[in-house]
């Protein structure tokens, strides 16, 4: 299906009689942590072969009921996206670039042999959730709903081919800081052992298996103490991080980040090196050799370096470990800097002159 549709579909919506009260949801909202508290519903759009998209549903979050022949259980075809939803001061509800991120699950449609979800439908889901859920969507100061769209193979059926039932869901999770401690740099863990993606494989996509092959060498970083693991490509070349992209700085003012088609083509880091070329700075977006981080480190040349994604917004990156040796690294103003522009846009602090932001609740 192409990104033609233009019929806005019209949900079915069932309110949850088990909602949580006012002040159940203050106390959630009080410490919300990240990926663990789920608001009261959910969206689901059923997609079949003959049937295209259909029975658009706003229900009660709850159990999905799976046959256990349904493909995603054994095949692992499933795609999904994270984009936020964030409250402004006078009590409205934005979303940042939807078109992005519904682009994006089109393209990891493809990839992964999934119908593709309209932009229209992509974004309407995300409205009809905040119409029943909005007030979940926290007031605190950098606090956030994380949205969490996803779609898989639901068919029963164990022969290897795409599936013919398909389902699109929407939940929502109130969102604190990714990382645990706020904002302070994070230890990156250098990955020797596991490579995420290789050439022509599905790194580009937002797809489960990706992330199910980067728990172990997440495990690994942990063990070493470090926060989040950094995958090189078959070259030594830098790639991402388990859930996030990697952006370097150059004394010259040079913004550099890794380009690959084997890498997932964040939303955020384009946001923030096009806040960075606005403000002057060249951006290079090419193939960076593990070799060409250390040694600029090592002279100076290189004099920050930051990880930046939906969950994580952007974080500086402190230490770069490996087997035998423990790089740490300069710490400088930019990153913060970008970090405060892009959540200043997102929250409706500062003018949103590229048009980036959607107001939901209206
Ligand atoms: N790379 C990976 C592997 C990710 O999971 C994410 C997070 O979504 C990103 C990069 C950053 O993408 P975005 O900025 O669109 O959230
Ligand atoms: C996101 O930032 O939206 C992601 O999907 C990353 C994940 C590690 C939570």
């Amino acid at each position: 299906m192409t990104d033609t549709a233009t019929a806005p579909l019209t949900f079915t919506v069932t309110r949850n009689l088990a909602a949580k009260s006012p002040a159940q949801r203050a106390e959630i909202l009080e410490n919300p942590g990240f990926g663990t508290n789920f608001t009261d519903h959910m969206v689901d759009i059923c997609w079949s072969e003959h049937g295209g998209w259909h029975r658009p549903r706003v229900q009660p979050y709850g159990p999905i009921s799976l046959d256990p022949a349904a493909a995603v259980l054994h095949y692992a075809q499933e795609i999904f996206e994270g984009i936020k939803a964030y409250r402004h001061a006078d009590g409205s509800v934005h979303t940042f670039r939807p078109d992005r991120n519904a682009a994006r699950m089109q393209a990891s449609a493809r990839r992964l042999a999934l119908p593709e979800l309209p932009t229209e439908y992509f974004v309407q889901s995300l409205r009809e959730l905040i119409a029943v859920d909005g007030d979940w969507v926290p007031t605190a100061a950098d606090q956030s709903l994380y949205l969490r769209p996803f779609m898989f193979a639901k068919e029963a059926f164990l022969g290897v081919r795409p599936a013919k039932k398909v389902a699109y869901y929407l939940i929502a999770s109130p969102a604190g800081a990714y990382f645990k401690g706020g904002v302070k740099p994070v230890s990156i863990w250098l990955s020797e052992n596991y490579a995420r993606a290789g050439k022509g494989g599905t790194g580009a996509a937002k797809t489960g298996g990706n992330y199910a092959s980067s728990l172990r060498p997440q495990a690994e970083a942990a063990e070493h103490g470090c926060d989040q693991v950094v995958f090189l490509d078959q070259d030594r070349n830098v790639e991402e991080l388990g859930g996030m992209n990697v952006v370097f700085v150059y004394k010259d003012g040079r913004i550099v980040t890794p380009a690959s088609d084997s890498i997932l083509e964040g939303i955020t880091r384009d946001s923030v090196l096009q806040l960075a070329e606005d403000r002057g700075h060249v951006v290079e977006r090419r193939p960076v050799s593990l070799q060409e981080w250390r040694d600029g480190v090592a002279s100076g040349d290189i004099v920050e370096v930051f990880a930046c994604g939906t969950a994580a917004v952007v974080t500086p990156i402190g230490t770069l470990k490996g087997e035998g040796f423990e790089d740490v690294q300069p710490s400088g103003e930019l990153a913060l800097s970008l970090r405060e522009e892009l959540t200043d846009i997102q929250y409706g602090r500062r003018e949103d002159r590229h048009g980036w932001l959607l107001r939901l609740d209206a």
